[in-house]
């Protein structure tokens, strides 16, 4: 969870005029993509005056984006709503109106239910209609009752969002170029609250990139469900894959880092592959969620692929690039899973050796196909083998960062430190690093010696070389 909170502006009554500015506080839950869809609801709420205010008490407008995919989603956002309706009343006792609204998955998902549960919510908005946002807010000033829109509507969201997005600070952004899934994993609600798998135009996609280079922007994380499934409409009227358009983001656009997430192995074509070995802007780390090690879970997971499968396609990544860091998603206990297949997935760990994971125990989501299957492993066991697994996980995420004290690396400096005088970035890797520095650095690259590996992060000194100006 994170909550973002820009520079402060200015809340003003509800009752101001469309050029007044009102406050907006948007709560992020989940993934990227929510991080990047908060950003486009503050961006297509902008010209009614609105302007991010760091807490909700001075918020003419909240919106809460959830996320749906794992365990207590609901419970946790009627939860929070609990919390923003005593806000809400504090306001409204100050004479200051509120509009609450509840975005992303759980929105999608279980609408109805907010409204019944949560009848001092506004507006409910699924992830395919953040473009209608301003008419939703209209409508909500001039009626009594909540305003719902959870529809996957024929036009695309992206067409009508504004092409103005507000600065990024730090040198990095990320970029939505595909959303949705037709997978149907057996564990998993994403083709069912993001829907079926689209993607943006090249064309638009190049054109949102440009203008995020103008605005200072170094590396760029092009995001989808299925990011390496993307099949966009080029400018040439033939369907372009993700290599095509790295490559003229890279050399054509001029963005200096390229990262792409979450990929599914199935998708994991040559061409692609191959650009990681001979297009230097490709960052040498990749999520590549194999969720099991097992043969028999893969398959009831509806993977598409066997660990041997994975394992080989490893092997070809690292090929063509040696020091290609590996991150994955883990599910421990999906129904059915046994010891036996519990230690499959242990010996694919062992034998890939990553540099980060993600690991979860399996929760059930209503509707999908798993939530319905026989021989759901029962929850002591789904804990055994969960810490089993991070712990070596994490043995493997130490060595891979303790192989990178010192190592020289350009580090994208991103933001403040932890401490005062030190700024923060990412190395290639995507660890973090601080180092001690000016504010300077920050949207820009320096090298960095990488001298400590600490629980989280990295530790180094700026090089000699760094121009400190
Ligand atoms: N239970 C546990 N983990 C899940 N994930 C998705 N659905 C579930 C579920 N029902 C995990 C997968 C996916 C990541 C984003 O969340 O590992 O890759
Ligand atoms: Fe969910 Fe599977 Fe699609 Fe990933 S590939 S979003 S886990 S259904």
């Amino acid at each position: 969870m994170n909550s973002l909170s820009p520079p402060s502006g200015v809340a003003q009554p509800q009752s101001s005029t469309s050029s007044a500015t009102r406050g907006l506080h948007v709560i992020t839950w989940g993934c990227q993509m929510n991080v990047y869809d908060s950003e486009r609801m503050s961006d297509v709420l902008r010209p009614l005056g609105y302007r991010a205010v760091g807490t909700p008490d001075d918020a003419d407008m909240i919106i809460l984006n959830t996320c749906h995919i794992r365990d207590r989603a609901a419970e946790k956002v009627f939860s929070e709503l609990g919390r923003l309706r005593k806000v809400k009343e504090a306001r409204a006792e100050r004479g200051e109106g509120t509009v609450l609204a509840v975005a992303g998955c759980v929105a999608q998902a279980e609408g109805g239910e907010i409204l019944a549960r949560a009848p001092y919510v506004d507006i409910v908005l699924g992830p395919q209609t953040y473009h209608r946002l301003p008419e939703m807010v209209a409508r909500a000033a001039r009626a009594a009752g909540a305003v719902i829109e959870t529809d996957f509507p024929v036009e695309q969201k992206f067409d009508f969002l504004p092409a103005d997005r507000e600065a990024p600070v730090g040198g990095a952004a990320f970029l939505t170029i595909q959303e949705g899934c037709d997978k149907f994993c057996s564990f998993c609600v994403v083709p069912y609250t993001r829907g079926a798998e689209s993607s943006r135009p090249a064309q638009a996609v190049i054109a949102e990139a440009r203008r995020l280079v103008a605005a200072g922007v170094r590396e760029i994380t092009l995001l989808g469900q299925n990011v390496n499934a993307y099949h966009g409409d080029g400018p040439d009227a033939r369907t372009w894959g993700l290599t095509r358009l790295a490559r003229v983001l890279a050399d054509e656009v001029g963005i200096e880092r390229i990262r792409y997430t979450t990929s599914h192995p199935r998708d994991m074509e040559d061409d692609l592959i191959a650009a990681h070995r001979d297009l230097p802007q490709l960052m040498p780390f990749l999520h590549l969620p194999v969720q099991s090690g097992s043969d028999r879970v893969l398959a009831a997971m509806n993977r598409g692929h066997t660990a041997d499968e994975y394992r080989a396609l490893v092997g070809r990544l690292r090929d063509a690039r040696p020091d290609l860091a590996l991150s994955s998603d883990f599910i421990v206990g999906h129904p059915g899973e046994t010891d036996a297949d519990f230690a499959d997935t242990m010996r694919l760990i062992n034998d890939i050796g990553f540099a980060q994971a993600y690991s979860f125990k399996y929760s059930s989501r209503p509707g999908t196909p798993a939530a319905g299957a026989a021989m759901h492993v029962a929850e002591d066991v789904k804990d055994a083998r969960l810490q089993e697994l991070q712990a070596v996980l994490r043995v493997q995420q130490d060595a891979f960062n303790d192989a990178t004290v010192g190592v020289t690396a350009p580090v994208l400096f991103t933001g403040h430190g932890r401490k005062p005088g030190q700024v923060s970035g990412k190395s290639p890797w995507l660890q973090a690093v601080n180092v001690d520095g000016p504010d300077s650095l920050i949207g820009r690259i320096a090298n960095v010696d990488i001298r400590h590996r600490y629980t989280n992060s990295l530790g180094g000194v700026l090089t000699e070389e760094t121009d400190r100006a």
